[in-house]
């Protein structure tokens, strides 16, 4: 989705029929063994690591792992363009997911520079637990996401549904705890313009992070749902 298309999307699920609505649409979606096996392993080592509730420190480490099947997924996707650019299907299903790739990429490097920013100004930055431990996080996830995508596109995404579910309620729980709170929280992050998000306190910017989340989590089901259509048809 191109930018401009996904920060009216963002700004829209601001209108609480409007969220309600499209976070029933992608509430209920049944994944396969083994992207339900890693996608909870992942969940289940996240909390291990940083407590099951959310933390400035907890997003900033789920960030750093969040951009990472977007930039796997590009990746196999143009190297496999260059083998099957002949097939006309192929290559338009191909250039769909380097699309979503690079948008959801940009989107989530916007979501990691704030939470670096935000995790030091509130002390939650030590380097073991919030740079190392995710660069290990970021490894396994790489390495998963690329042979998923490579083999079961659908697979991929599936996995994806499953951490970007995650994000998201990890988000809406943190506005449910410290809702008030962060409405008198101001946000001076130069990323955040220079990405051309625009939040006057916390509160915005913390409701328009759910709302990224809860879009890459629709969209993944949807592309799993396309594969799935492909395949039978
Ligand atoms: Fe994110
Ligand atoms: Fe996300």
């Amino acid at each position: 989705m191109p930018y401009g298309r996904h920060e009216e999307l963002v700004a829209s699920l601001n209108d609480g029929e409007t969220f309600a609505a499209y976070s029933a649409v992608g509430a209920v979606f049944q994944v396969g063994f083994v992207p339900k096996v890693i996608g909870k392993s992942l969940v289940f080592l996240g909390n291990t690591f940083y407590g099951k509730e959310p933390s400035y420190g907890k997003f900033k480490a789920v960030e750093v792992i969040a951009r990472i099947p977007y930039q796997s997924w590009e990746l196999v996707s143009y190297m496999l363009l260059t083998m099957f650019y002949s097939d006309e299907k192929k290559a338009i299903e191909l250039s769909k997911t380097a699309r979503f790739g690079s948008a959801a990429q940009d989107n989530e490097t916007m979501h990691v520079v704030v939470f670096s920013q935000l995790a030091k100004k509130y002390g939650q930055n030590s380097f073991f637990f919030h740079t190392l431990v995710p660069l290990g996080f970021s490894f396994f996830y790489f390495t998963s996401s690329f042979l998923l995508y490579l083999f079961s596109p659908r697979r991929a995404f599936e996995l994806n549904y499953m951490f970007e579910s995650h994000a998201f309620q990890q988000y809406s729980r943190f506005l449910e705890l410290y809702g008030d709170e962060l409405r008198h929280k101001p946000v001076m992050i130069d990323f955040l313009d220079f990405y051309g998000r625009h939040a006057k306190s916390e509160y915005e910017l913390f409701q328009s992070i759910r709302n990224d989340e809860i879009i890459h989590r629709n969209r993944s089901m949807e592309r799993a749902i396309e594969c799935t259509r492909k395949a039978s048809s």
